[in-house]
């Protein structure tokens, strides 16, 4: 029986979660998974319930699960409050170590017509985005004064190469390009990325790697982003550039990810956050959390079929046209759910 740990966050977090997990039971049934579940306070709701983001029994709980599924934290209450939700995040990804943080970015065939681009500049698009997740600019030093402010940014080389090395890997089993981005004309971590990046491209003869800077790699993510294959950058580079990513297939709600440590428990997630300007109404788009629970299966539990399954099944329910609004559609969380569990 596997322990899944589940923090539903807030927002639309509890709504997603709830879609999550139908899916997640109906696809159990079927291929015979055994797992249960265990919901723990997070974010701003873990702020409620313990006054803290990151409870000490969700903390033991996560540690302890054999994965973690997460919805999404913030809530704009908390936007001058001494403690915020994003604390939380931060710190369950330090805690568990969950250095290399995945982001696919596919075009759906139902939803080409929502990309902002031109037909012919998505075509061929289908690369992952390999993002630092613990250390950087996040977890360096942040110093504010009234009239000064200072926030640190530090890599040691043996934290870059454990996350190349993940994106080499990867690719490997893709098309075998890697693209590191970073900032080498200017900053001095980034000089240490671009080298070690060269240093274990030594390893993986049959892989190839480019470097680009993180000023024009953000542009050519719009002008020719079927170039990429697998990209892996700093923490801070990677948040942005892959919401960027997500204009690609036309919205954040299908965007999923997953978390890796070297040997704990991952963590996945959709890529975007609590939406609060659609909270309580029941109008999330789920995909992103349902393909952040088909990622689970396939990489933490070598469910391979059920993830298959549930992908299948979300094509099927996009090309059905059933579709929420911010694909353009008026199917709520619970239709599109509905739909994707029939479609199963
Ligand atoms: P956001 O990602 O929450 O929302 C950006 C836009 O995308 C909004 O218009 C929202 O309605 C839309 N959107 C996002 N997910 C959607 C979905 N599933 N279905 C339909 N529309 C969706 O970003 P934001 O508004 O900048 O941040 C809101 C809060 O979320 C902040 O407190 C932020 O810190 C937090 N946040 C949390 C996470 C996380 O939990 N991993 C990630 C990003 C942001
Ligand atoms: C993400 C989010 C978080 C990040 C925030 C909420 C701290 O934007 O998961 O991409 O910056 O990592
Ligand atoms: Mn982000």
């Amino acid at each position: 029986m596997k322990k899944i740990v589940t923090l539903a966050g807030d927002g639309i977090g509890p709504e997603i979660m709830a879609a999550g997990l139908e899916v997640l039971e109906a696809v159990a049934a079927k291929t015979g998974f055994a797992y249960e579940t265990q919901a723990k306070a997070f974010g701003g709701a873990g702020i409620d319930a313990a006054g803290h983001p990151l409870p000490e029994d969700t903390l033991a709980a996560a540690k302890s699960a054999d994965a973690i599924l997460l919805a999404a934290i913030g809530s704009p209450q908390y936007d001058q409050a001494a403690v915020r939700p994003e604390q939380g995040l931060l710190a369950i990804r330090k805690e568990l170590n969950l250095f290399a943080n995945i982001r696919p970015v596919k075009i759906f065939d139902a939803l080409r017509h929502l990309s902002p681009l031109k037909p012919e500049r998505i075509a061929g698009v289908d690369f992952v985005v390999v993002r630092e997740l613990t250390g950087g600019i996040y977890f360096g030093e942040h110093t504010l004064n009234a009239d000064s402010a200072r926030d640190v940014n530090d890599y040691s080389a043996a934290e870059i190469r454990r996350i190349i090395q993940q994106a080499f890997e990867i690719a490997r089993g893709r098309s075998k390009k890697v693209t590191s981005i970073d900032k080498q004309n200017v900053l001095a971590t980034s000089k240490l990325w671009r080298q070690v990046a060269d240093e274990v491209a030594n390893e993986y003869p049959d892989v190839s790697l480019e470097h680009q800077l993180v000023d024009s790699a953000a542009m050519l993510m719009i002008t020719d982003p079927a170039r990429f294959d697998v990209v892996v950058t700093e923490n801070l580079f990677g948040d942005i550039l892959s919401d960027e990513s997500s204009v690609l297939p036309g919205t954040l709600g299908v965007m999923p990810s997953a978390s890796h440590s070297e040997n704990g428990p991952s963590l996945y997630e959709p890529i975007h956050g609590s939406a609060p300007d659609i909270a309580g109404q029941g109008i999330a788009n789920p995909i992103s959390m349902i393909l952040s629970v088909a990622m689970m299966l396939r990489d933490s539990f070598k469910e391979t079929e059920a993830a298959a399954l549930i992908e299948a099944a979300v094509d099927k329910t996009l090309s059905q046209g059933i579709l929420t609004r911010d694909l353009g559609g008026s199917a709520d969380t619970a239709q599109m759910t509905a739909a994707v569990i029939a479609n199963l």
